[in-house]
């Protein structure tokens, strides 16, 4: 998992731009279109300028090394057409249940005359549509709270970065990766928001302007933010997308590898184990409840012990009705939204920075962390953690990052050993 920002290697200062984009903007806010923000005076530079609050060259960096540009044209592709046949689509780009995340799919009344769904993810599928804000935003006078007023996403904001990118990365009210798209073959959905952000190619420069205009959140912060709002908006999904079955749930909402762990006895149920679901039932995707609880945990405790014994009570309803699990859901999300304000109340100092690191390792090393998916969320937590600070040591993390390169042999016991001996 590379960690790059291209941006840190480019410039930016202030311009004031003559004309962007097509005149008058429709009474509904609509998208406009990738070609409304790409001309050559607009996000459509080759190199960044140096006298603009913004890059300019977005649109270059966007269609040129961005996999969100491509989204579409995937849908076009062999391995796309291999899940449409075993689905039975007879057209995966034309298919909503495929273009609700591979494309920028808002309804007919929202598309402005230069929209295609060709273009994939573009700018106004996180920048929001630019009907309103496409003729004040660039001019001498426009604030950024003023732009938001006419309809800009605060996407510097963690809390909206999170529901932007989780919205198709993990899924949301509208969206999912069905285990029927699953089974059918698409890759396994995975998410952690500061490393997700770092890889994107970053098209914009957290500069000395940028940080007075929007301020700057740090990696292990932004780590903080998404995994409360990942906590949060899975109660949400679970809401959502739970009505409707008989034999079982929607299983593309639970955890993988509760089901698809490799017959392994190291992996089977012993008594040593701390299980929460009754043996034999599915078991919800709790790695983030549990992990908020720990972040949440050195500021409230009591707020901590809460979200626990609600997630025990969630994991044993598993086995009881669906009527009674989303109840139990509805009142974890309650707590995990308190959970959410008190992470979001102020940024995590080094200390407490040490202690979740502490924490993780030390629940790894009981483990607690029994599936590739936690380890996975483990080794991202960590670096995300460490970035911020001068004194770690570079590839700490490397051994434990080895037992990740491949997922048939993973071996849960290994990385309780190895968190052990990080611990130490
Ligand atoms: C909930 C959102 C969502 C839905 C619905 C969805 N996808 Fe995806 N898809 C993604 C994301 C996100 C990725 C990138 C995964 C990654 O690399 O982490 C992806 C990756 C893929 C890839 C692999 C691309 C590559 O080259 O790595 C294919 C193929 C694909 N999707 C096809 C489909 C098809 C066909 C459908 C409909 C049957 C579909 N997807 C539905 C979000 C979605
Ligand atoms: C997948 C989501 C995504 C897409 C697609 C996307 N952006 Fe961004 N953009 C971001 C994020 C995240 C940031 C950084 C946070 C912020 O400043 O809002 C950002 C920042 C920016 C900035 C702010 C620079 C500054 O200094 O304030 C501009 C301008 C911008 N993007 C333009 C574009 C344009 C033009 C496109 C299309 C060619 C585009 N973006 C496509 C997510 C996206
Ligand atoms: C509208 C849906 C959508 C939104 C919103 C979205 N993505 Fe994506 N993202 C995708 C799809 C689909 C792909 C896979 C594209 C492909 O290869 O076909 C992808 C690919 C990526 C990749 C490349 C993954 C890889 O394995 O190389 C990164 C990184 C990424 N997205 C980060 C983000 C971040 C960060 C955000 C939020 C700022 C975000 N995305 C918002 C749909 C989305
Ligand atoms: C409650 C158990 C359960 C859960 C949870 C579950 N699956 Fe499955 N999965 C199954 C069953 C049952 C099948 C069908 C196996 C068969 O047909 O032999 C299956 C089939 C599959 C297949 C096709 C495998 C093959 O050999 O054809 C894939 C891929 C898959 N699931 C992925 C996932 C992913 C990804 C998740 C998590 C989002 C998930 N599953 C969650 C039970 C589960």
């Amino acid at each position: 998992m590379n960690r790059h920002s291209l941006s840190r290697l480019l410039g930016a200062g202030l311009i004031v731009l003559a004309s962007c984009g097509p005149a008058g903007a429709a009474d509904e806010a609509q998208r406009l279109g990738v070609a409304s923000c790409a001309s050559s005076t607009c996000h459509g530079r080759v190199s960044p300028a140096n006298n603009s609050y913004a890059q300019l060259n977005e649109y270059f960096l966007w269609s040129k090394y961005d996999r969100h540009a491509q989204a579409y044209r995937t849908l076009e592709g062999d391995w796309s057409k291999r899940i449409a046949a075993n689905m039975g689509i007879a057209d995966a780009a034309r298919a909503p249940e495929c273009l609700v995340c591979h494309s920028d799919y808002v309804p007919e009344a929202q598309r402005g005359p230069r929209f295609q769904l060709r273009d994939g993810v573009g700018c106004e599928a996180c920048h929001g549509s630019a009907s309103g804000y496409i003729d004040a935003h660039y001019g001498p006078d426009a604030s950024h709270a003023e732009n938001i007023a006419l309809g800009l996403t605060p996407s510097e904001n963690p809390r909206v970065q999170a529901q932007i990118c989780q919205s198709c990365h993990v899924g949301d009210k509208q969206r999912l990766v069905t285990h029927e798209i699953m089974a059918a073959g698409h890759p396994r959905l995975r998410f952690e928001l500061d490393t997700w952000l770092t890889n994107m190619p970053v098209h914009h420069s957290e500069d000395a302007d940028y940080a007075q205009r929007k301020g700057i959140t740090n990696g292990a912060d932004r780590w903080a933010a998404g995994i409360a709002a990942a906590a949060v908006d899975y109660m949400d999904m679970l809401q959502a997308h739970l009505d409707g079955h008989s034999l079982t749930p929607e299983l593309g909402l639970f955890d993988c590898h509760a089901c698809h762990r490799p017959m392994d006895t190291t992996v089977r149920r012993t008594s040593g184990e701390k299980w929460l679901t009754p043996a034999g039932s599915i078991r919800p995707n709790d790695y983030a409840i549990r992990t908020l609880a720990v972040v949440a945990g050195l500021r409230d405790a009591a707020l901590a012990d809460r979200i626990s014994q609600q997630n025990r009570t969630l994991h044993r309803s598993t086995s009881q009705s669906v009527a009674r699990f989303k109840n139990r859901s509805a009142d974890l999300r309650d707590t995990l939204t308190r959970a959410q304000a008190v992470v979001a109340s102020r940024p995590l100092s080094a200390s407490e920075r040490a202690a979740v690191r502490r924490a993780l390792l030390q629940t790894a090393s009981e483990g607690y962390f029994r599936d590739y998916a936690d380890a996975e969320q483990l080794f991202l937590a960590l670096q995300a953690l460490a970035a911020v600070s001068e004194a770690d040591r570079a590839g700490q993390y490397d051994r434990l990052f080895g037992l990740l390169t491949n997922e048939q042999n993973f071996k849960p016991s290994r990385v309780a050993a190895e968190a052990g001996s990080l611990l130490r």
